[in-house]
């Protein structure tokens, strides 16, 4: 009887002290690691994307009422001239990136994976493409086409 008073009155030992605080700040730290981790999660960074203008070539290379692919560093683009305006599209099928092709006469853009079919405004005609192809930007100076596109030198997000 006397034994167990003795163990209940028995002050903690620094040993014993030290291993609850480690474990305490063990636990506290890992959740809030994990806190930290499920708010990233929720509210995740955006950086904004910087578009810069690559030059694609001279706009008379560009079949009138027609299309020129040109394999940039930062990704394949068709360029697309009316009577009016010089547009530019990715060349890059929104399925599962592959590189389409211009059939004129079809007048449309052809995916040679599975077969995926857009209208000369990049709308999908056929197939399993799941959306229109992407719009780019262009600037028209001196002659020379640049689209607006990331710089490969940046950093992709
Ligand atoms: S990758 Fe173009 S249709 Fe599948």
């Amino acid at each position: 009887m006397e034994a167990l008073s003795q163990t209940a009155t028995v002050p903690r030992s620094r040993r014993e002290f030290m291993a609850n605080m480690i474990l305490g700040v063990g636990t506290t730290l890992g959740l809030g690691s994990l806190a930290f981790r499920f708010l990233e999660y929720l509210y995740p960074v955006v950086l904004p994307i910087k578009l810069v203008e690559i030059p694609a070539g001279n706009v008379n290379e560009i079949p009138p009422n027609g299309v020129r692919l040109v394999h940039l560093p930062e990704g394949p683009v068709m360029l697309e001239k009316t009577d009016n305006e010089v547009r530019a599209l990715s060349a890059i099928c929104t399925h599962l990136g592959c590189i389409i092709a211009w059939h004129p006469k079809a007048k449309e853009f052809i995916c040679p994976c599975h077969g995926g079919r857009y209208d000369f405004n990049g709308n999908v005609v056929f197939g399993p493409p799941p959306r229109p192809l992407e719009k780019i930007q262009v600037k028209l100076r001196d002659g020379q086409v640049f689209v607006l596109m990331q710089s490969i030198k940046e950093e992709k997000v």
